[in-house]
This record gives C-alpha cells, structure tokens and sequence, in this order.
C-alpha cells in the first residue's frame, strides 16, 4: 500500500459512496427481474452494484436462465425501461440524499488540497451530481461512455487518475462495490471499501459507515 503522504488525490465512486441511489438502482432492477420472471437474491443485488446497465440486465437475464430468450432490441427496451424507473427516483432526490459524513469529507479533501475525480460506471452520475448540489466538487468526470470496460477492469480508475494528472499510486479509490474495489486494486491504487468488511474484504482501508471516512481515520490505516 502506498504512504499516506504520497497520495495527492481521491478517485470517488458515486452510487452507495457520494449518496443513497444504490438503492434506487436496486430498486429498480428488481423490478425488471420481477417482470422477466428472474430470481432477485441479496448475491445478485450485491453483484450488480458498480455493473453497468446492460452488463447489469445479462446478469439479472443470466440468474433466470433468460440470456437468449430475449433479442438485443427487447434487451435494450428492458434496459431503457429501467432507467426511466430510475430517474422517476433520481428526480426526487435533494442535497439530503448525500451519506453521513460526506460533505464534510469532500470539504476537507478539497480544503487539505488534495484533487478529486468521478470514476461512476452510471451515465446518469452529472444528473444525480446536480440534484445533490455537488456539481462543484467534481470538475472531472470520467465518461462511461468511452469505456472499453467496465468494473471490475482497472480502466475506469486509471482514467480518474488520469482526469487530475496523477499517478495511481497518488490516488485513493473509494468504492462501496466488491467490483469497484478490485478495479481501483488492479489500478495500482489505494482501496477505501465502505460497507460490509466481508464483501468489501480485498480494501486496503475499511470503513463501516461513510460517516467515518475521514482524513485522520485514512492516516491510521496506512503508514505515515
Ligand atoms: C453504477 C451503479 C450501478 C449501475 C451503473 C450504471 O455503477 O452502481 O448499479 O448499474 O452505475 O448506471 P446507469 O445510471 O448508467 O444505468
Ligand atoms: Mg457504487
């Protein structure tokens, strides 16, 4: 693990880190599997946090044994149909939304210096940004769109890296997804896993809550 004193920036997710919306995303997607007849687990839920939208559907297709029963075009009609579910959520959302403890972590990042990117697989992460009023914080982005890959792939964390000219080893990766975390770890950055320890097992740095992340609970963790 990299020395607390060379990391010179935080690479964030945004769903179940920045704000609640894993929820809405779970939400949902249960609904699609409800109505293609596909099983919903606590696995799969877990599973599909930090997948991208029709990697996510495969998986849901996949757990009912459903892959080939629908055409690309009636896949990508689920699909659609699920973000419009979404964003009916999304649209409700206010700066309340945002988790314990957050906005005072990004205030003292941004106070002790440090650079901040967006490394979210979700093409709706500028929309969810602006309903939490944190627009601001997060000048860089990195556009799911030109990934090749998606999470668990190191791409998307190398990119936000990349976005505030940074070495990996200079960054800190937050995630809340088992998927996220081997992304940034294959990345060559640091690991902050929130959440469940078990799930989140391969961080570097764990933390329960989000309200505990803080600059003086990261040092701890790591060596000076
Ligand atoms: C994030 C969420 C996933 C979601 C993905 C794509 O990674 O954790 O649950 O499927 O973004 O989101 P989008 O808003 O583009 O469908
Ligand atoms: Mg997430």
């Amino acid at each position: 693990m990299a020395k607390f004193s060379d990391i010179k920036g935080f690479v964030f997710d945004l769903d179940g880190v920045i704000t609640d919306t894993s929820v809405f995303h779970s939400q949902a997607w249960h609904q699609v599997a409800d109505k293609v007849g596909a099983p919903w687990s606590k696995e799969l839920e877990d599973g599909l946090k930090g997948i991208s939208r029709m990697d996510s559907l495969e998986m849901i297709l996949k757990a009912g044994n459903l892959s080939d029963k629908y055409t690309e075009d009636q896949k990508v009609a689920l699909a659609t149909e699920k973000n419009t579910n979404y964003l009916k959520l999304v649209d409700q959302m206010t700066p309340a939304n945002i988790l314990p403890g957050i906005k005072a972590f990004l205030d003292e990042i941004k106070d002790h210096g440090y650079l901040l990117s967006l490394a979210s697989a979700s093409k709706n992460a500028p929309k969810v940004l602006q309903k939490l009023q944190l627009t601001d914080y997060f000048p860089k982005i990195v556009d799911p769109k030109i990934l090749s890959k998606g999470k668990p792939d190191p791409e998307i964390y190398l990119k936000g890296a990349a976005l505030i000219d940074l070495k990996p080893e200079q960054c800190i990766g937050v995630e809340d997804a088992a998927a996220g975390v081997e992304s940034i770890n294959a990345a060559g950055e640091t690991s902050i896993g929130i959440g469940d320890k078990q799930t989140l097992k391969d961080a570097d740095i764990h933390f329960e809550n989000t309200a505990d992340m803080t600059l003086a609970n990261i040092k701890k963790q790591m060596t000076e």
